[in-house]
């Protein structure tokens, strides 16, 4: 069923060549690549029936809204969002967050409050943070962390106080990888009275996602790490609390009646909607969560898991000399981002002796720069894995960085 040779025909940039080299595209934390069913769907709309929606009588504008709508009902059932009022186009995971941070945090967060994060935060679900703190004169806690990259649960009850009005947490981290316990997060945070947030840009992706059963007060993603076009990202927000924000951005589409004194809000989701839409990358990503739904996300994850393992087991036995491979070692609890430093070489030099070999991996703090100086190094070298990965890619890899330490240490390959 899971057939990942047949999976990789369906993307024309993996039948790309670097340097000659077949490309293993190892960065999928930072962006997936897309296939022709996604590709073709944004051809078909702006071939087909490009048109602004939702305020249009004739025929293109309705087929736009329709297919624009549908789209939005797709990824509501896809997270399984009691209806899709509730899922709001952003233009990322970023502005999903800062929409919480500005229409939720500007009304519910007051001097001396508590905004409980992780220390594995990506930048855009601690930035916004860190301004709506400073605005409000907030206090931001995290939740400590463990030598393995997990976080210290034991220690989170005595965090959350009644002073607590949010805890907001990564998923699956971009930088270790790790998959926290954010169902158990959510519980807590919900028996103290304060909202859970759950920041989901990289394990909605990767597995299946179910916000009835996380629980969660709010779930942000992006569609480009999902099979979907850039420029697309989504908010989902519990209904009564969707009810009571005010818009974050104001104009066209998300009005009801205006004066030339005042103006009345739209229904939900249209709120939150000023202006004319992405409409194509919305479509693109209705399309995108079609292909991942044809595939089963319990598969993909399965697949990623397998992927990981044998990653995990190729670079212990691969035993490299001063390589720190960082996160948890329990596939269970880690999704497929491999995040290493090596002593002496250099990551962004490492990850060019690797893009000479056709293996795209990234290097740098990965959004994360307080969590990787934490681990005592100013970069790090990541590869990270999709549903298009293989495990002869994964040998590629281990083979290439054990080449490029010994290129870099005695000037031979
Ligand atoms: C965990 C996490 N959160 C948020 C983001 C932000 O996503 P975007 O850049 O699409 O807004 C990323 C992107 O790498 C991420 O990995």
């Amino acid at each position: 069923m899971f057939d990942v040779e047949k999976i990789r025909d369906d993307f024309p940039i993996l039948s790309k060549k670097i340097y000659g080299n077949p490309l293993v595209y190892l960065d999928n934390a930072a962006t997936s690549q897309k296939p022709r069913q996604v590709i073709d769907a944004l051809v078909d709309y702006y071939e087909n029936y490009n048109a602004n929606v939702h305020r249009g009588v004739h025929t293109l504008s309705m087929e736009a809204t329709d297919k624009f709508e549908e789209a939005r009902e797709k990824v509501a059932t896809f997270i399984n969002s009691e209806s899709s009022d509730l899922v709001v186009w952003t233009r990322n995971a970023s502005e999903s967050l800062n929409l919480i941070a500005y229409s939720w945090g500007e009304a519910n967060v007051h001097e001396g409050d508590e905004i409980l994060l992780t220390p594995m935060e990506h930048h855009s679900n601690l930035v916004p943070w860190q301004e709506l703190a400073r605005r409000k004169n907030a206090v931001i806690k995290f939740i400590p962390m463990r030598e393995n990259g997990t976080l210290d649960m034991d220690k989170v009850d005595d965090l959350i106080t009644e002073r607590t009005v949010l805890v907001s947490a990564v998923h699956m981290s971009n930088a270790l990888g790790t998959i926290n316990p954010v169902r158990e997060l959510g519980g807590k945070a919900h028996q103290q009275g304060a909202k859970f947030l759950v920041d989901g840009a990289q394990s909605v992706p990767h597995m299946p996602t179910n916000v009835q059963e996380l629980d969660c007060d709010f779930l942000v993603f992006s569609g480009h790490k999902m099979l979907g076009p850039t420029g697309i990202g989504v908010l989902y927000v519990k209904r009564d609390i969707l009810n009571t924000m005010e818009p974050f951005l104001t104009g066209g589409e998300m009005v009801l009646e205006v004066s030339y004194q005042e103006a009345s809000w739209a229904d939900l989701p249209m709120k939150f909607e000023a202006g004319t839409p992405n409409i194509a990358d919305s479509i693109g990503l209705g399309s995108a969560v079609d292909y991942l739904n044809s595939l089963g996300m319990e598969n993909v994850r399965t697949h990623e898991k397998n992927l990981t393992t044998y990653a995990l087991n190729r670079f212990k036995e691969a035993d490299l000399d001063g390589m720190d491979l960082f996160g948890p070692d329990d596939p269970e609890i880690r999704g497929g981002v491999f995040s290493f430093n090596t002593v002496d070489v250099h990551p962004h030099d490492l990850g060019t002796f690797l893009d000479r070999k056709g293996i795209a991996v990234r290097t740098g703090h990965h959004c994360a720069m307080p969590l990787v100086r934490s681990l005592g190094v100013a970069a790090t070298v990541r590869a990270s894995f999709y549903l298009y990965n293989t495990e002869r890619e994964v040998d590629i890899l281990v083979d290439g960085v054990t080449e490029a330490l010994r290129y870099f240490r005695d000037g031979s390959e």
